[in-house]
């Protein structure tokens, strides 16, 4: 299933939105990251340099073939090797994998989903302990030029709830401002309560 309210405007325009170097710099994605997943790739606008920066392999799905297609085609064009895209319903089928296998996992403009609880604990799944789960989206205010309706488009602190409803999940800083229209939010992944490597914590 699409998720509610998740279709784009035009590429050049959408890119006009963003500070992507900005926002990466913010969150902290750089070499340090190895294997990082993402959902819902969009035009590649984050995928493509997220891929440069890290050292590992960019993961990215998106439900709609045509990004997957425009992602892919940008990445061959930028001389990206190491990002695989694949069309999957995430909402649906969950981002696969093994657990705990990705040092971060990105959801990027799409918690307004209606699910966002189960979609924070799937992303928590597939991170490594000591990972991170990170988050932006269009700052809940209605001069915004685009973004949700402002009846789904979720507060920083709703997010933070339902991040710790995962029970997988802690902020670990207050929001971070990504201008000129955005925030974000980094979630370090928990063990499990109740796992034996909590014991040498
Ligand atoms: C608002 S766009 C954000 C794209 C990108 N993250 C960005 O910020 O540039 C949301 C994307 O999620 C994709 N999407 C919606 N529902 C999905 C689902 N169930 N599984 C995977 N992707 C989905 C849409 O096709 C769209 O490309």
């Amino acid at each position: 299933m699409k998720l509610r309210e998740s279709g784009m405007p035009e590429e050049a325009y959408w890119e006009t939105l963003l500070d992507v170097p900005l926002i990466l710099d913010r969150l902290g994605i750089d070499a340090r990251l190895r294997n990082v997943i993402e959902l819902g790739c969009g035009y590649g606008t984050f995928a493509i340099p997220v891929a440069k920066r890290i050292s590992g392999t960019l993961t990215t799905f998106d439900i709609d073939e045509g990004m997957i297609e425009r992602t892919r085609q940008r990445a061959a064009a930028a001389g990206v090797c190491n990002l695989v895209g694949e069309v999957r319903d995430v909402f649906a089928e969950g981002l696969g994998g093994d657990a705990e296998t990705n040092d971060a996992c990105l959801l990027f403009n799409i918690l307004h989903c209606e699910e966002p609880v189960r979609l924070l604990a799937e992303a928590a799944r597939v991170v490594r302990p000591g990972g991170a789960v990170l988050v932006i989206h269009w700052r809940y205010d209605s001069a915004t030029p685009r973004g949700p309706s402002m009846d789904i488009r979720p507060k920083p602190e709703s997010i933070v709830a339902w991040a710790r409803q995962t029970g997988l999940l802690e902020a670990e800083a207050p929001q971070i401002d990504l201008p000129p229209w955005h925030y974000g939010l980094r979630f370090v992944r928990l063990n499990p309560a109740g796992d034996p490597r909590n014991a040498s914590r």
